[in-house]
């Protein structure tokens, strides 16, 4: 949709750049018709269970890697025991743009090779504390793709979970990469905003969120 209000791109820290309405509806469409086959299977999208006995209140399928608190498999142990569908070339390539476009760099995105991407939802109640995305042995960029109901998105600093942050929302077709000084970054997902969507993504309600990283893990 396009926004009544301009919203210009900003970078929010060095490395962590916000880019909106980055991608187009039919390309969210596409994406979200593929995220609906992962998430039925070989490991069907679920809850994620947290060590402490809790679950988390967003639902997540991943693909390349399964992570589960706090480390990569290939297999699903927590869930199914099968192994995650492959990290399609496609996407890794839709990296790669998406850094040359964040970083308005045509090199940005030369050698960048994402090899797991978790696909997060959110119904209308959930949220996500804050935290790193540290699970990784790799300081590549995070790209993260949000398709659906528009998301308060708190992005702080790598000290701690505490100020300073900053609250930007994260709308369908939003881009928004971290990497270099703030690939470490805490950051959250405070509240999500139901019934602001375009159900013409293909998605009614809810908000998707997908982040490819790289895990720098062996083969
Ligand atoms: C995440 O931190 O893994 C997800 C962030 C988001 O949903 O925007
Ligand atoms: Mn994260």
């Amino acid at each position: 949709m396009t926004a009544l209000i301009p919203r210009p791109r900003m970078q929010l820290a060095p490395g962590a750049v916000h880019v909106p309405g980055w991608l187009g509806v039919e390309q969210q469409r596409e994406l979200v018709a593929a995220c609906r086959g992962w998430a039925s299977g070989p490991v069907p999208i679920r809850h994620t269970r947290l060590p402490r006995g809790g679950v988390m209140s967003v639902q997540t399928v991943c693909i390349g890697w399964h992570w589960q608190p706090y480390r990569y498999t290939r297999t699903a142990g927590d869930v199914n025991g099968s192994r995650v569908a492959p990290f399609p070339e496609w996407l890794a390539e839709l990296g790669r743009r998406a850094l040359v476009e964040a970083y308005e760099d045509p090199a940005a995105g030369v050698g960048y090779a994402p090899d797991t991407a978790l696909i997060n939802f959110y119904d209308g109640r959930a949220t996500m504390g804050m935290h790193q995305d540290k699970d990784e042995r790799s300081g590549a960029p995070v790209v993260s793709l949000s398709i659906g109901d528009t998301c308060v998105f708190r992005f702080g600093n790598t000290e701690n979970r505490n100020r300073p942050y900053t609250d930007v929302e994260l709308a369908s077709g939003d881009l928004f990469v971290f990497g270099g000084p703030s690939r470490f970054a805490y950051h959250g997902v405070p509240r999500v905003l139901p019934g602001t969507g375009d159900p013409a993504t293909g998605l009614a309600s809810g908000r998707l969120n997908l982040t490819m990283r790289v895990t720098g893990l062996p083969g």
